[in-house]
């Protein structure tokens, strides 16, 4: 049992490390593409090397994450693994992004409500692709019983 404290802090932690490591792989990519545009062959050098340290630190990153999620028990078989997956897709398309695209129509910023919208409608599929998944196992397992 971990104490709900010490669970926020793994929570935030979590989150703070995909984070970065999502991002470190943004900006590698970016890194790889000021390559072309380079005005001299050093800082192409340069851009590569920052794009591999950028690389590299993602992968520790990640690994940071997974201990934090393993340390705060976010790791279940997989029935459960899919049931938390499809919680987590259901509450997005459902509460989330409609909140996200209301928001973004009062300030005014149609282009990114729809951007909310086809997110949405996406996080809706994931929903339905885990949903059905799950099924399928659970009537796996039922038929290996
Ligand atoms: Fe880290
Ligand atoms: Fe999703």
């Amino acid at each position: 049992m971990i104490p709900e404290t010490v669970r926020q802090e793994l929570a935030g932690g979590f989150a703070g490390e995909s984070q970065a490591n999502r991002k470190y792989l943004f900006f590698a990519k970016k890194a790889e593409e000021e390559i072309n545009f380079a005005p001299s062959a050093e800082v192409a050098d340069l851009l590569k090397e920052v794009a591999e340290l950028f690389r590299e630190t993602a992968e520790e990153e990640t690994a940071h994450a997974y201990a934090h999620l393993v340390a705060m028990e976010g790791v279940h078989d997989t029935l459960e693994n899919l049931k938390v997956a499809f919680d987590g897709e259901t509450y997005e398309y459902t509460t989330m992004y409609p909140a996200s695209v209301q928001a973004a129509k009062a300030a005014g910023r149609e282009d990114i409500a729809r951007q909310f919208e086809s997110t949405s409608s996406a996080e809706k599929r994931h929903a339905a692709r885990y949903e059905r998944m799950m099924q399928r196992l659970k009537e796996a397992y039922a038929r290996a019983n």
